[in-house]
């Protein structure tokens, strides 16, 4: 998996623009959707306990695409990947993230330190048979009380669907549906599950986003997001 995201570390947002180009839509727009979704659940979930900073942990960070967008979201932000190659562009472009590689199944992070974990795009990366773990390291590397949030594509999808097959290095990749992840979330140990289907409508505009969190129950969006405590 490390060769396979090394070998993209220059051109990994030319493959994204170019699997979903069919759409319309930009790159940014989904990485702005996926801040704006983070930045809510710190408001929502109350995970900043009074005047308490958040510190958050991007596990399988990649380039750092989705940084840029979340320097006034949290406190202090830690990305961690498998690609080195991939962690050395996101640090150079990134300085304020700490970044570390993940060189065993064992985040490099001690137990309790985050506020809130989050996954997005990684798990279908993963090995199924090493789903289960994955979810266990997040778990434990969160602080009780804490949250994970794990984003991924929506397989009932059809134009996730054709975006998937389009991207080149989604070749092997294994989508899991929401009912998935909130299951092996739950067996990982958190609790108060609830996942949310997003990105629906190609639209950015405050009326949009009042219908697609209406909507959100549906399994519609091109991507949900699972959300649950530890
Ligand atoms: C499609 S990219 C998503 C990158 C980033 N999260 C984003 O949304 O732009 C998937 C990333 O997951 C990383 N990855 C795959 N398996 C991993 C694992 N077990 N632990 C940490 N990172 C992993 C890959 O190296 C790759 O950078």
């Amino acid at each position: 998996m490390s060769e396979l995201f090394d070998s993209y570390r220059s051109s990994y947002g030319e493959a994204v623009e170019g699997s979903i180009r069919f759409s319309g839509l930009r790159h940014d727009f989904f990485l702005h959707a996926k801040a704006e979704l983070l930045r809510r659940l710190i408001v929502e979930q109350d995970l900043r306990r009074g005047n308490a900073g958040v510190r958050a942990l991007d596990v399988g960070c990649g380039v750092g695409s989705l940084h840029p967008h979340l320097t006034d979201v949290f406190d202090r932000l830690d990305g961690c990947d498998v690609s080195e190659e991939s962690l050395s562009r996101a640090s150079r472009e990134n300085p304020s993230v700490a970044y570390s590689t993940c060189t065993t199944s064992r985040l490099p992070y001690a137990d309790g330190m985050f506020d809130l974990a989050f996954a997005s795009c990684v798990v279908h990366h993963v090995p199924p048979a090493s789903w289960l773990d994955f979810f266990r390291e997040m778990r434990r590397v969160v602080r009780r009380g804490g949250l994970a949030c794990i984003i991924e594509h929506n397989p009932y999808n059809p134009l996730t669907r054709m975006a998937v097959l389009r991207c080149p290095f989604d070749k092997d990749a294994v989508l899991l549906s929401a009912r998935k992840a909130a299951s092996l979330l739950g067996q990982a140990d958190f609790r108060d599950v609830r996942c949310e289907h997003f990105l629906l409508l190609p639209s950015a505009r405050p009326l949009a986003g009042k219908l697609e969190r209406a909507l959100a129950g549906l399994p519609l969006g091109a991507q949900y997001a699972c959300v649950a405590r530890a």
